[in-house]
């Protein structure tokens, strides 16, 4: 039989963890909510342009000790590939910032290939290491093309559709010429297969690692960006008749927006030592004309909502714990030091995802 990467993926318990978690749900309504937002979508291309580029200064450094110079040439092309993504992905960031006329985006470093750390001259063990970042590169980039319908400007689409096919088409190559080095290694007893599993777990380890810094950039964008449209519906669209229009509410959903719900709502059933939210029914100062309100109570009432009911289908459930949250909160427009309340809950909901997906990475 010929072993090929569904093989792999069908068999080895990491690599179908691997291959689980990065087409899950929960990965797609990321990648959809990060194309959705064109200050995440810079920062995902720039950290992709980054990442290839070191990717590709690192096969090369490999490709120089490399004897059999058949091997230095195929490593070399691959740098050669590797060095062509990271110049289109960082002339789609450039695209995207005449698009929505960003600005440059300061302080993001990129990751550095961590296999170069790890690497001890053994080219089998470089090899196989090799071939299972680039099968999570296809992944990635299955779940990218299909989701690049998120993306609202048309030109910015087309232009992410064409780049990032043909950056796929070679991490499929990179698959496929990595794959016979794997199986010889294993033939020749260089590697066993748990090796090459735990090779897959320390690429789901960064998947997870990855995802809680693209969320907590989501948390960082809170502050600057607060929109101020929207609301209750956009958050919950499939509740036509939301009960409630308190300024309060339509400014915490809309900062929140429907991709942080869903994406909270989704993360619950996994993160078992997340904290949970507080009781909302606990007594709090419900709203009464002229009275004080408990807007810490508030708060925590809405944690609760998207958390029990973010991602349900019990609309019934979902206006009764809407009803709830509507009590705390006052009909009068926030003031601007409570706009920064409401910035800083919907940021620290942000950083409560980042922080569960952290966990998920030490879990793996
Ligand atoms: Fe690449
Ligand atoms: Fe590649």
């Amino acid at each position: 039989m010929t072993i090929g990467t569904d093989q792999i993926l069908a068999v080895l318990p990491g690599a179908c963890a691997l291959a689980q978690d990065m087409t899950s749900e929960f990965s797609r309504l990321l990648v959809a909510a990060t194309f959705r937002n064109p200050r995440l979508l810079q920062y995902q291309l720039t950290t992709h342009s980054r990442s290839e580029t070191d990717g590709s200064e690192f096969l090369l450094e490999v490709a120089n000790l490399a004897r059999n110079p058949q091997l230095r040439s195929q490593l070399h092309d691959h740098a050669m590939d590797e060095a062509k993504h990271g110049r289109i992905y960082t002339a789609l960031s450039e695209r995207a910032k005449e698009v929505w006329l960003l600005s440059d985006f300061c302080g993001n470093e990129g990751r550095r290939d961590e296999s170069r750390e790890a690497f001890n001259g053994s080219m089998v063990r470089f090899f196989m290491s090799l071939h299972v970042a680039e099968i999570r590169n296809r992944l990635l980039l299955d779940v990218y093309l299909d989701e690049i319908g998120a993306i609202d400007d048309k030109s910015m689409r087309a232009r992410m559709y064409a780049a990032i096919g043909k950056i796929r088409d070679d991490e499929v190559r990179h698959v496929n010429y990595t794959l016979p080095f794997v199986i010889h290694g294993l033939a020749a007893a260089s590697i066993a297969l748990e090796d090459v599993d735990k090779a897959f777990s320390m690429f789901r380890s960064l998947y997870w690692t990855e995802a809680s810094e693209t969320l907590r950039m989501a948390a960082t964008l809170v502050t600057s960006e607060l929109p101020s449209e929207g609301g209750v519906e956009a958050a919950f669209p499939e509740d036509s008749a939301v009960p409630t229009q308190s300024p309060w509410l339509v400014l915490i959903f809309s900062s929140l927006n429907a991709d942080a719900v869903r994406l909270i709502a989704l993360c619950k059933p996994s993160s078992g030592n997340a904290e949970q939210p507080q009781d909302p029914s606990r007594p709090g100062t419900v709203r009464a004309a002229g009275a004080r309100v408990d807007l810490d109570a508030g708060f925590a009432a809405i944690r609760n909502l998207i958390w029990n009911h973010g991602n349900t289908d019990c609309t019934a459930n979902k206006r009764a714990a809407l009803e709830t949250v509507a009590q705390y909160f006052p009909q009068e427009h926030p003031s601007p030091a409570d706009m920064r309340r409401i910035q800083s809950f919907a940021r620290s909901l942000w950083v409560d995802l980042a922080n569960a997906t952290q966990r998920f990475a030490g879990e793996c």
